[in-house]
C-alpha cells in the first residue's frame, strides 16, 4: 500500500513538472525537419554527408563492430591510440585523450581536475557539461558577464587568489555567435597566476589554419592548460578529445569517471574521427565556402535589429517564449530550419532565433533566409 502511495507521488511530480514547463511555453519536443533547408545544424562544413569520407570508411577493415570495453580494459586499440597522437599533433598539443562526447568531456576533465578547495571563474555563457563539470568539482564557483575581460578582473580583485584558480571560456559561443577575447584572457590569467581552459566545441573545423580552433588562430594553445574539442559538430561525426599535457592525460586516465566507467568509442568511430580530420587537411573548400557565405550574410543585414553573429552562428534576439517560438515556426512554414532557442538554455528574456550558416547552403537558400529576416524586422 505503502510503495503505491510513493507511486503516484512520483507521477504526480513528473507530470506537475511537465504542466510547468507547458504553462510557461518552455515545452522541449523532439522535431525532424530534414526536408527544410539547414539553418540549424552543426553541420557546419557538410561532413555528415561527405562522400570522401563515406567512400574512405568502406574501405576500413571492419574487424570489430564494437569497442567491447572501456579503455583501460578491451576498449583500447592501435586506431585508438593512433587517433590521439594525430589529434596531438593537428591541434597542436602534447597529448590528446578521447572521450565519448564533448559532454562527458567537460564533466569528466572539469570534475576531476578541479577540487573543493579551488576556484573558479567562469563567463556566464558557457555550456550546460562545464556546468555540470563545475558543479561536481565543488569548488567556488564565480561568474563574470559574457566576454568581459573588466568584470572579470574586477572579480579576481575581489577574491581570495591563496587557491588554485581557473579560468572557463568558450572560444566561440554556440548561443550568441561571439568570440572570446581569448588574448586579454591570457594576458589578465597570467598577472593572477591563473590557469586556463577552453571548450572549443563550435571553433573546431570553422576557424583556424584547417579548422584547427580559435586557439591556434590566435597563437594562444600554448599558453592553455586543456582545451576540449568535439567531433559531433563540425567534424560530423561524434567523439570528442581532451588537448592536455601528457601528464594529465595521465591523471585523467587514472581519475576521470566519464574516461574509465563507460565503454569505448567503437574503432570505426575513431577511424571517422581521423578521416574527418584529413579531410580538413585535404581540402579547404568547405571551409572557404562557409565564410564567403558568412559575409554574403552579413554583408545584406546590417542594420537588422537584434541579429548579431561573428561567423557560422547568428542570433535574432526575440523576447518571450511565445515570440520566438512563433517567429521559428513562421521560418518553417516558409521552408527553412531554423531553432527557437529558449530559458533555460538562455536566460529568460534572451530568447533568440538561432540561425546556422553552412558550407552547402547555397545563394538562394541565404538570400531568402535574408528577405524573410528582413520582412519580419519590418513587420515587428
Ligand atoms: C560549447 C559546447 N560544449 C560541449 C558540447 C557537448 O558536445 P557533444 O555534443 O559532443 O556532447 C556542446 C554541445 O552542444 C557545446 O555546444
Amino acid at each position: 500500500m505503502k510503495s503505491l502511495v510513493k507511486l503516484d507521488n512520483i507521477q504526480e511530480r513528473i507530470s506537475e513538472a511537465l504542466n510547468h514547463r507547458k504553462n510557461n511555453n518552455r515545452y522541449r519536443q523532439l522535431t525532424i525537419l530534414d526536408t527544410l533547408i539547414d539553418f540549424r545544424s552543426n553541420d557546419y562544413l557538410g561532413l555528415t554527408k561527405s562522400a570522401w569520407i563515406k567512400q574512405k570508411l568502406t574501405e576500413y577493415n571492419v574487424i570489430n563492430l564494437g569497442a567491447s570495453g572501456s579503455r583501460l580494459l578491451s576498449g583500447n586499440s592501435v586506431i585508438h591510440e593512433q587517433t590521439e597522437d594525430f589529434l596531438a599533433e593537428f591541434y597542436q598539443s602534447e597529448a590528446a585523450l578521447l572521450y565519448n562526447s564533448g559532454f562527458d568531456a567537460n564533466v569528466g576533465l572539469l570534475s576531476t581536475l578541479i577540487r573543493p578547495e579551488d576556484i573558479v571563474f567562469y563567463d556566464e555563457a558557457i555550456h550546460a557539461s562545464m556546468h555540470q563539470g563545475l558543479k561536481l568539482s565543488g569548488a567556488q564557483k564565480i561568474s563574470f558577464k559574457h566576454n568581459d575581460v573588466n568584470d572579470l578582473e574586477h572579480k579576481i580583485q575581489h577574491s581570495s587568489l591563496d587557491n588554485i584558480s581557473w579560468m572557463i571560456c568558450e572560444s566561440y559561443y554556440s548561443m550568441n555567435g561571439d568570440k572570446a577575447p581569448l588574448e586579454q584572457y591570457i594576458q589578465l590569467c597570467k598577472k593572477y597566476n591563473i590557469q586556463i581552459i577552453v571548450d572549443e566545441a563550435h571553433a573546431v573545423g570553422c576557424f583556424g589554419e584547417n579548422g584547427r580552433g580559435l586557439c591556434n588562430e590566435t597563437k594562444t594553445n600554448k599558453d592553455i592548460f586543456a582545451r576540449v574539442v568535439t567531433f559531433g559538430k563540425a567534424i560530423g561525426a561524434h567523439g570528442a578529445a581532451v588537448l592536455c599535457s601528457q601528464m594529465t592525460k595521465e591523471y585523467l586516465i587514472n581519475f576521470s569517471k566519464n574516461f574509465i566507467y563507460t565503454t569505448a568509442l567503437p574503432p570505426i568511430d575513431i577511424y571517422h574521427i581521423q578521416l574527418a580530420h584529413h579531410f580538413l587537411i585535404k581540402y579547404s573548400h568547405a571551409a572557404k565556402q562557409l565564410h564567403q557565405h558568412i559575409h554574403y550574410f552579413k554583408q545584406r543585414t546590417i542594420g537588422i535589429k537584434n541579429l548579431k553573429g561573428d561567423g557560422p552562428i547568428f542570433s535574432l534576439i526575440v523576447p518571450g517564449e511565445q515570440n520566438v517560438k512563433l517567429l521559428a515556426q513562421k521560418f518553417q512554414n516558409y521552408g527553412m530550419a531554423i531553432q527557437a532557442i529558449i530559458s533555460p538554455t538562455i536566460p529568460k528574456g534572451e530568447e533568440q532565433l538561432r540561425i546556422i550558416l553552412h558550407s552547402h547552403n547555397t545563394t538562394n537558400e541565404i538570400q531568402l533566409l535574408i528577405d524573410t529576416l528582413k520582412k519580419e524586422n519590418e513587420t515587428a
